[in-house]
């Protein structure tokens, strides 16, 4: 089929040679009109079709399909200003706007101004007391670009932007929205009744993530570095004399020999495969990190590959673009170049066959380490192809990381077709959530970055990337026992939970502040393996529909005002509430939704005496589906199964639970069970049961344990999974 992305890239080439890429030669999809259900594209003149750009955040081009109505609601205003283009939209009173990718401050962006430019945040000189690469809520940009605003008028509708480019784009939400960058940019518009349907929309735009692993969805443990390799297996074995599950552990950048990357240092980690074999034994996977720059010296296989197939960037005048990162002087594969995306796949296998499990990328805004804080030339060159024009650095400098993840994920699915890879990238562009998931990078053991950590991670699933987290505990410093205990109170929901931290700080491993803090530690992450089916039911929702799987609170109610600036309360899903305590001293006052929400324990904390741990609470109406503690997602963690159930006013309660293997890609032929139970009161009687089922995979033998929370306290029974439950409210 005709790719436009690739008529788009001949035209681009033919207009630098030709000036002249008219309609009349090629079908041209016209730049303005409506491009989906709901979602209409406005290009100002000076788009033209010839510069009309391949957009990278959508995942195949758009066409006009039909002009946008008289009654369209939301129109971006063009004009330029000197070099430089604007976007304008104008809000009514009571709208909030949100979303804008990886932004530390407040989840509500009114008054704020972000500016898409994937970077470590570099301060020089640094504020007294931080190192140079402390971020704050005073950066303009951090290491993922998502030109997109979320925005919810006061009745509760929604609409969002994206302003479709890559180049640097400053996104001012002081007075409207106003987006401005030094080239001409087209304006997608995307309209809902809700702001979840505007994400579904964005998500048929952008793509979806694919359903990850179950073993990422558990609770994970880094820093920099476990080394040598005997160490690993130490922290490994200490979670399980201690009974704290865990199932990933984390290897950075000191395995490498000289930090060349796809090497391994002979004394430090001689036996990559025979760690991981220990680890696999014990019930945990690997992560293991990989860095874009390649050390400069002839006789190191992937530079001397990577020159013999002119794979690295180069400056304007054709010389290597040489400058620091670890290993000493480097290059920088050019991932625009499909053939650089393919050849640095083919380096994947031989790592993955060390029987490493996922994948780390890092660096790859890309930043330089040696000197700090200098950027990449925006003249550099990128080669292109497959669709992408050639261009400059100015252009792709924000698809960097995207790219990246892109060929790193088709190295691990080429290694290994028949499991489900697990990726994680410190740096994006919107649509990057359909190659790899991401943290948000260098934060700081401080009570401001654990609250940001929340606001963060749901404006990053506002943005598309629903598979978020921070470094728990921070990685810049070490947090006090306190700071740590209430992070992993919270830290154990975050769809990508896990602790890392810097070199050469104190150790941060759940046990590292002493018994009181680890029995903390070990409830939150009790608590997260109990709630695994449940997240792993959202993941496959975000994975098909765009939701996030933390949903600020006003999603429970989107036209109630008071619930907009709530970001300290969250929602996992639609159905559990989550009140986590963020700040050290003053107390926050939650605003939850209006409705019947029932407070939840789990793993046998009294919530009097762990206030580290969330306040949880069950929406009235759902059931909720809980695992059983296992240490790791290697053991059975559905038998028995519990149906927590929260009746609504009228007595009634349904619930989703979706099951498959955990690993492979069974589940798209079928083999997957999706079951909706129902709960319905009759009298002091609740009778639970299964509504409805889809997929081939068969339901397992196994108990089921209901327990019906109510304001007078909670009732259970127990039975096969399949038959009617009965549960007495009587409390027999
Ligand atoms: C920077 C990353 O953000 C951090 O997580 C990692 O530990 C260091 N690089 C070393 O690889």
């Amino acid at each position: 089929m005709f790719s436009n992305r690739r008529y788009l890239g001949v035209c681009t080439a033919l207009a630098v040679l030709a000036s002249a890429c008219t309609k009349a030669s090629q079908p041209c999809p016209q730049a303005t009109g409506l491009i989906g259900d709901g979602v209409a594209r406005f290009a100002p003149a000076a788009v033209s079709c010839s510069a009309l750009p391949a957009s990278m955040a959508l995942v195949e081009p758009r066409f006009v399909e039909g002009s946008i109505p008289a009654e369209w609601r939301t129109r971006p205003t063009f004009s330029t200003d000197g070099d430089r283009a604007h976007a304008t939209v104008s809000i009514e009173a009571g709208t909030s706007l949100y979303g804008t990718g990886e932004t530390a401050g407040p989840l509500l962006r009114n008054g704020a101004i972000t500016e898409t430019w994937a970077e470590q945040p570099f301060r020089n000189p640094p504020p007294t007391g931080l190192s140079p690469l402390e971020y704050d809520d005073d950066f303009l940009n951090l290491y993922q670009a998502h030109p997109w605003v979320l925005a919810v008028r006061a009745d509760g509708s929604s609409f969002g932007v994206l302003a479709d480019t890559t180049y640097r784009t400053r996104i001012d939400l002081t007075s409207g929205i106003e987006l401005s960058a030094d080239v001409a940019f087209p304006v997608i518009v995307i309209e809902g009744a809700t702001p979840q349907e505007v994400l579904t929309r964005l998500s048929e735009l952008t793509g979806t993530i694919e359903l990850p692993p179950l073993w990422s969805l558990g609770y994970q443990q880094a820093r920099w570095s476990y080394i040598p390799d005997a160490k690993v297996r130490e922290v490994a074995d200490e979670f399980r004399a201690r009974s704290i599950p865990c199932d990933v552990l984390w290897i950075d950048i000191d395995y490498m020999d000289g930090f060349r990357i796809f090497t391994f240092d002979e004394e430090r980690f001689p036996d990559p495969s025979g760690l991981n074999d220990y680890l696999h034994a014990t019930g945990f996977k690997s992560v293991w990190i990989l860095d874009p720059g390649v050390k400069v010296e002839p006789g190191y296989f992937v530079y001397d590959e990577g020159l013999e197939g002119d794979h690295f960037i180069r400056r304007p005048e054709g010389e290597l673009f040489v400058e620091g990162s670890w290993p000493g002087d480097s290059v920088w594969p050019d991932y625009t170049n499909p053939e650089t995306r393919a050849w640095w796949a083919s380096y994947i296998p031989d790592l993955l066959g060390n029987g490493i499990d996922g994948l780390w990328i890092d660096l790859n805004e890309p930043s330089i380490v040696f000197p700090p804080g200098v950027p990449f030339p925006g003249d550099l060159l990128h080669v292109g192809g497959g669709g992408l024009p050639p261009d400059t650095h100015a252009r792709y400098h924000n698809a960097y990381g995207l790219l990246m993840s892109e060929a790193t994920l088709d190295g691990m699915k080429m290694a290994r077709p028949e499991r489900r890879p697990f990726l994680l990238s410190r740096s994006s562009f919107l649509g990057g959530h359909r190659y790899a998931a991401m943290w948000t990078g260098d934060n700081s053991a401080r009570w401001d970055h654990l609250h940001w950590s929340v606001t963060m991670t749901l404006n990053m699933g506002l943005s598309g990337q629903p598979f978020a987290g921070p470094d728990i505990g921070g990685f810049f410093g070490s947090p006090s026992p306190s700071l740590y205990a209430h992070w992993i109170g919270v830290g154990g929901f975050f769809p990508f939970s896990r602790t890392h931290t810097i070199q050469l700080s104190e150790p941060q491993e759940p046990w590292s502040y002493g018994p009181e803090v680890e029995a903390i530690a070990r409830m939150a992450i009790e608590r997260r393996y109990r709630m695994l089916p449940y997240l792993y039911t959202l993941f496959r929702e975000a994975s098909l529909s765009g939701l996030p799987v933390w949903r600020p609170v006003f999603f429970a109610d989107p036209a109630d005002a008071s619930l907009r600036e709530e970001d300290h309360a969250f929602l996992i899903g639609a159905d559990v509430l989550v009140e986590p305590v963020l700040t050290e001293a003053d107390p926050h006052e939650f605003r939850i939704p209006s409705g019947i929400w029932r407070e939840l324990t789990m793993v046998g904390e009294d919530p009097s005496s762990t206030p580290e741990l969330p306040v949880m609470k069950l929406r009235g109406g759902a059931i909720l589906p809980l695992g059983r503690v296992v240490q790791s997602t290697t053991e059975a963690l559905l038998d028995p199964l519990t149906l927590m159930v929260s009746l609504d006013a009228e007595g009634r309660a349904t619930g989703v639970l979706y099951e498959d293997d955990g690993e492979g890609y069974g589940y798209q032929t079928g083999d997957y069970l999706l079951t909706t139970y129902s709960a319905v009161q009759s009298g002091d009687r609740v009778e639970v049961g299964v509504a409805s089922e889809e997929g081939e995979r068969e339901r397992p033998a196994r108990m089921v344990t209901v327990i019906v929370v109510t304001d007078s306290g909670s009732f259970q029974a127990s039975g096969a999974d399949g038959s009617t439950i009965g549960v007495s409210l009587g409390g027999t």
